[in-house]
């Protein structure tokens, strides 16, 4: 059995908590795409673990982890972060890096930081790289995970970094660049360290499958921020959308795919783009407090906003969602009211469906259905009858405006505050 989570706004959905949720009989927990932009945040019995690279399963004694060959690896970051989850659990056996997959060099991340800095256009990235190794990706002078135990590496790391250096030193004014014999030889000593967890993921996966295991596929980011679907340029440079988790993990065709798409009951996003529903003020603020909602990877502050119907119904067709898992119910739980977005105003006429272009996405205006709140608290209810009223009528009223079973709610950030419906 495959079972695909996936965020279905701009990212921090709680993803990481839902898969540690649902990971308990998993066998294999796999990401696909991105790298170390990500920030999964797992709660288990009072301690935070935050992964970046590491899928979110290996909480689970039993399940082994997988990075597929559609990531782009920070090998420097993710032996961090194994080093430290090694401390009270054992990797022995559960960890496989596909061979297949991308690594990300030092000139990548300092290229992200620089055009960050310089650029008219401005993403807000996370700077870890990610662009810039997707790059080199399709422009055929990546380094991938097998080119670390060929000879030739200085050669492939030099057509990878030339056009590179010239760029930083000549156009962004860096200086002390890191040699490619430097370069070389903390690549080399990483690999050393990563051997044993390299693998053909494809074929792991593809046998897991054929042998009734149950995978399950942890996105990355979220539909909004695909490279294709996404509000581009403001995104980032994978497909997070649910097609991704076929080319970045050579599993195959699945024909009984379970894809659970991830809403938070609000809304965020962090760095530049279009945010219909963004929230500046103090309703915005509160929500931020009351969620913690800061990056994971960045610190940043993340923008909040009420949910939205529009994109939400979009993410659920380009993904193919099946049912929803609402997150973070109890962050509205002092609200007065709330407001849902369920039809945009462009330029004096009613839409239903988000424009492709951003410049457009931005001078929308949300047309809102306010609902009254529940003044109560839902922190850790698990049960759908344990909610207020209210609380469920905004539920219900959610699930009707994205034509979408919301199946699951999540009220605080324990691996066991779920209510199934
Ligand atoms: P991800 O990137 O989608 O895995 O999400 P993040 O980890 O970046 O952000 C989600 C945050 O919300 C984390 O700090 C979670 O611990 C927290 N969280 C998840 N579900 C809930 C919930 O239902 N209620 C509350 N209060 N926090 C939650
Ligand atoms: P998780 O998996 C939220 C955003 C960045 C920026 C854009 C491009 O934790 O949900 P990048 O570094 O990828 O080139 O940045 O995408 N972004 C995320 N926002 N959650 C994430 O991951 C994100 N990963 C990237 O803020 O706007
Ligand atoms: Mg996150």
């Amino acid at each position: 059995m495959v079972k695909l989570v996936i965020g279905i706004q701009w990212g921090d959905e709680g993803k990481a908590k839902v898969v540690d949720y649902l990971a308990c009989d998993a066998d294999y927990v796999v990401r696909f795409q991105g790298g170390a932009n990500a920030g999964h945040t797992v709660f288990v019995d009072g301690r935070k673990y935050v992964f970046h690279l590491v899928p979110s399963g290996l909480l689970h004694p039993k399940t082994s982890v997988v990075i597929g060959n559609g990531v782009v690896v920070d090998i420097e970051a993710l032996l961090g972060e194994l080093k430290e989850i090694s401390q009270g659990v054992s990797l022995d056996g559960r960890v496989f890096i596909s061979r297949r997959a991308h690594v990300v060099l030092p000139f990548h991340k300092l290229m992200d930081g620089a055009k960050e800095e310089k650029s008219v256009q401005k993403i807000g990235t996370t700077r870890r790289g990610i662009g810039p190794a997707y790059i080199d990706k399709a422009d055929r002078v990546g380094i991938r995970v097998c080119d670390l135990y060929q000879p030739g590496l200085e050669t492939k790391i030099e057509a990878a970094t030339e056009v590179k250096r010239f760029l930083l030193e000549k156009y962004y004014g860096m200086t002390n660049l890191p040699s490619i014999p430097e370069i070389t030889d903390s690549l080399y000593k990483q690999a050393e360290a990563i051997k044993g967890y390299t693998a053909d993921t494809e074929l792991l996966l593809q046998n897991a499958y054929r042998q009734g295991k149950f995978i399950l596929m942890e996105g990355g980011q979220g539909s909004l921020l695909d490279v294709d679907f996404g509000t581009y340029p403001f995104v980032t440079s994978s497909n997070t959308i649910s097609p991704g988790m076929f080319s970045g993990t050579g599993i195959g065709y699945i024909p009984d795919l379970g894809i659970v798409g991830i809403a938070k009951a609000y809304i965020t996003r962090v760095g530049e783009g279009p945010f219909p529903t963004e929230e500046t003020g103090a309703i915005g603020e509160s929500i931020r407090r009351k969620g913690k909602e800061f990056g994971a990877t960045t610190g940043r502050p993340r923008r909040c906003g009420w949910l939205d119907t529009v994109i939400g119904r979009y993410s659920i067709g380009i993904n193919g969602v099946q049912e929803i898992f609402m997150t973070k119910l109890d962050v509205l739980d002092e609200l007065e009211t709330i407001k849902v977005c369920t039809a945009y105003e462009l330029d004096g006429k009613k839409i239903d469906y988000p424009p492709a272009s951003a410049e457009e996405l931005r001078r929308v205006k949300p047309v809102y259905q306010e609902l009254p709140g529940w003044k109560a608290s839902t922190f850790g209810a698990r049960k759908y009858g344990e909610l207020p009223a209210n609380a469920r009528s905004y539920i219900e009223y959610a699930e009707a405006k994205l034509g979408c079973r919301i199946s699951y709610i999540s009220t605080g950030f324990e691996r066991e505050d779920v209510i199934i419906r």
